[in-house]
């Protein structure tokens, strides 16, 4: 029997590696933007994760024909009102780097004591079928680090230390981020979903 096939709708190959290393695990044959080359880029116009998530999943639905899955994230610093939040991949400006970013986030907490460097990834995952959008949310609270460390993961991972933990994501070797990450929740949800519910990526007959 096929596998019933999901599309990530992500050019980003670390988010690629973390929701395939859960989906796949479901029975699922999982590709991605990847492996569509002349599929476009979604601009991220929405004003909240949620917005973002089902824009993306919805846009690359629409131009496949296949179910979609899409994240978004964002990572919210107490001490600054919850910023970057939603802006966490521009935060340094448009076409920022990940150490860009990572940059300005530390200058922007320069003299912000330990105690109050209280934050959270934020995940929100859209999956957008012929049956409609489902949305998973996944939180991990942390904190943010004065100094990187560890050379794993990507974007905001070497600054921040998920609470109970003594190293940064981006210490942790794969399989344990996907554990307990935001993104890593979010997919746990979803892959119970899909699970409970397999009809919902087989194709309606008409
Ligand atoms: P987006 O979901 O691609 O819009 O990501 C927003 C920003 O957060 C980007 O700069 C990512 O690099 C960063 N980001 C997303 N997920 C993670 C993560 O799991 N760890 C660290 N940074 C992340």
């Amino acid at each position: 029997m096929d596998h019933p096939v999901v599309l990530i709708a992500s050019k980003n190959p670390h988010k690629i590696e973390e929701m395939s290393a859960i989906l796949a695990g479901s029975g699922i044959r999982v590709l991605s933007a990847l492996d569509f080359p002349d599929l476009p880029d979604v601009e991220e116009t929405g004003v909240t994760l949620e917005e973002n998530a089902v824009l993306k999943a919805e846009s690359v639905f629409r131009v496949s024909g296949l179910a979609c899955v899409a994240d978004d994230t964002g990572l919210e610093a107490d001490a600054l009102n919850g910023e970057p939040g939603v802006y966490s991949a521009r935060y340094a400006g448009n076409g920022a780097t990940y150490s860009d970013n990572v940059k300005k986030l530390l200058s922007e907490l320069k003299n912000v004591p330990s105690d109050s460097r209280t934050a959270r990834f934020r995940t929100v995952i859209a999956l957008k079928t012929e049956r409609g959008i489902e949305v998973f949310h996944g939180v991990c609270e942390g904190r943010i680090l004065e100094v990187p460390a560890g050379t794993g993961g990507f974007g905001y991972d070497p600054v921040f230390r998920p609470d109970g933990y003594s190293e940064s994501f981006a210490q942790m070797d794969a399989s344990e981020k996907n554990r307990i990450s935001h993104r890593g929740l979010a997919l746990q949800k979803l892959s119970l979903f899909l699970t409970e519910n397999p009809e919902y990526l087989l194709k309606k007959s008409i």
